[in-house]
């Protein structure tokens, strides 16, 4: 499956996302985790992308149109993807279908904004390997360490509530169009994220129409 996920920030996408990446064993392509990285490594990437980044603001369209075109000629993606976070735009979805790519299905996650605020307020990421816990929802075994590699867990620099507020923003200004965008194709599916992890899974798999 070739699978696009939307939804707002902390709506539970990079979630889903691994659960469905298992499942259908399939990569999850997240284009917010491939820019983390590279702010981690201070490539020119990361050093150009954290000055968006860290308002809130979106990383220019051409930056990500690259990254998501290099990442989908590996290997990995020949039998299918998730684009987590990809596209954000109507430029970036116009782009996407310009590299010739086929998409099966847009899943959008829906969930209030009160519980969004509390999800990020929540999440801790590992400041290692990037891996995500919520402190109440997903804790880890051992306070602020990471089960996966012990590394130290951190909130993201962009989870500070000023700049949440202008995450919430820009999805409704710039993301949330893609919802017609792809409805006009016949390509979208949603489902509602409100309840635990496992009940929206449900409702994820449902909405795929996967068993
Ligand atoms: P990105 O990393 O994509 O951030 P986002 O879209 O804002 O989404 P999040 O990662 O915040 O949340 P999520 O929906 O994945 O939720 P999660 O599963 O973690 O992008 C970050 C930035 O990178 C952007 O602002 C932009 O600057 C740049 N960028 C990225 N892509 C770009 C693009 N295409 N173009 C331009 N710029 C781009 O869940 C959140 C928390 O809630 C976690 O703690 C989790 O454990 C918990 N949780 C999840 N589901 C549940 C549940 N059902 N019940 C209880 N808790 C739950």
């Amino acid at each position: 499956m070739r699978l696009i996920i939307l939804g707002a920030p902390g709506a539970g996408k990079g979630t889903q996302a691994e659960v469905l990446s298992k499942k259908l064993d399939i990569p999850t392509i997240s284009t917010g985790e491939i820019i983390r990285n590279a702010i981690r490594q201070g490539t020119d990437l990361g050093k150009e992308a954290k000055q968006y980044i860290d308002r809130g603001l979106l990383v220019p369209d051409d930056v990500v149109i690259e990254i998501v075109k290099d990442r989908l000629t590996q290997d990995d993606c020949k039998n299918g993807f998730i684009l987590d976070g990809f596209p954000r735009t109507v430029p970036q979805a116009d782009a996407l279908t310009k590299m010739g790519v086929t998409i099966d299905k847009v899943l959008s996650i829906e969930v209030a904004e009160e519980k969004i605020v509390e999800r990020i307020s929540g999440r801790r990421q590992c400041s290692k390997c990037g891996a995500t816990y919520h402190i109440v929802y997903k804790p880890s075994k051992e306070e602020n360490i990471c089960d996966l590699c012990g590394g130290e867990l951190i909130m993201r620099q962009d989870d500070a509530p000023e700049t949440v507020k202008n995450r919430l923003k820009v999805y409704h200004e710039q993301t949330e169009p893609l919802k017609d965008y792809y409805q006009s194709k016949g390509l979208l599916v949603v489902a509602y994220g409100q309840e635990e992890v496992a009940d929206t899974t449900k409702e994820v798999l449902k909405a795929l129409g996967v068993v």
